[in-house]
């Protein structure tokens, strides 16, 4: 049977409804892949019948969406701030709240004269730190303790740039192999607690990497531990700036910076932290 684009686009609507927020979102994106086109045009496109080898391939991606895949590996791709980043299960699917952090470390770059050093930690798909360098002249180090994940970060680097030869990748357990100070250091550590994991883990957050994820037994362990090593890594007006998991702003505790400011995500929660060194 033909089937036209706007007939797909409800199918995929309706058979989505139970396992996903955004149904009809979720099946415009996966048909625009399956055809190859951006999701504006299927506007455009509507009443055009899909030939039968492009509608196989979108029922396969509906099938995948069904079993709780998100969308961005289905596609691998993932907009974020500036640019469209490569995807897979390797890593964490960017989030629209780690831009704060990204706008935190631009406000705080723009007036210095030097190019400055970035270290952006944990850093997974590189979206974080890629995305400072979109804007930022600067030299970039991006770090994480799997090499899987560096070798996406790697991936997006080449894609989006040709001066590769700024960007630094080190696999490293948190600060461990870091050398030098930096002028900014972000970072998105895994904050969800052994409670968190046991709601969504094995719920809707089952194909993200648990490296991702688990931040130890409360959730703030590991932002802890940087934050607590963090001012060895700092240059005198240098900052730190942290992603928190929700209540993260209330569970942290910090003597070896000064907490600067707390910044607001979307839905009101304090997402983000940034401090500098105690002068
Ligand atoms: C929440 S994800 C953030 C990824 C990316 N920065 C983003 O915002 O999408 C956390 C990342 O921390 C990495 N990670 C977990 N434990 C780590 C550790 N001890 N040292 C360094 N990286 C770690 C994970 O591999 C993962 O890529």
């Amino acid at each position: 049977m033909n089937q036209r684009v706007k007939e797909l686009v409800s199918l995929g609507r309706e058979t989505l409804f139970k396992v996903s927020d955004t149904p009809g979102l979720d099946s415009e994106i996966l048909l625009a892949e399956a055809l190859g086109i951006l999701r504006f045009d299927l506007l455009v496109a509507k009443n055009n019948i899909v030939d039968a080898e492009t509608v196989a391939k979108f029922y396969r991606f509906i099938e995948k969406r069904k079993e709780g895949v998100p969308v961005a590996y289905i596609i691998n791709k993932k907009d974020f701030f500036e640019d469209t980043f490569f995807v897979d299960e390797r890593v964490l699917v960017p989030r629209p709240e780690s831009e704060f952090v990204v706008t935190e470390a631009i406000c705080h770059l723009k007036n210095y004269r030097k190019s400055p050093d970035v270290l952006d930690l944990c850093c997974g798909s590189g979206c974080v730190g890629l995305s400072i360098l979109r804007v930022m002249n600067c030299n970039l180090t991006l770090s994480d303790i799997s090499a899987d994940a560096l070798d996406v970060a790697r991936k997006n680097a080449s894609d989006l740039y040709q001066d590769k030869e700024k960007i630094r990748f080190i696999e490293s357990d948190l600060f461990n192999r870091i050398k030098g100070r930096f002028d900014v250091i972000t970072v998105n550590p895994p904050y969800l607690s052994r409670n968190d994991m046991c709601k969504y883990v094995y719920g809707p957050l089952k194909h993200e990497p648990e490296i991702a994820l688990f931040g130890g037994e409360s959730g703030v362990e590991i932002t802890e531990k940087i934050i607590k090593q963090a001012p060895d890594f700092l240059n005198p007006e240098g900052v730190l700036i942290v992603e928190l998991g929700y209540e993260g702003a209330d569970k942290i505790t910090s003597n070896s910076l000064v907490l600067q400011k707390i910044v607001n995500d979307y839905n009101g929660f304090k997402r983000v932290a940034v401090f500098n060194l105690r002068k």
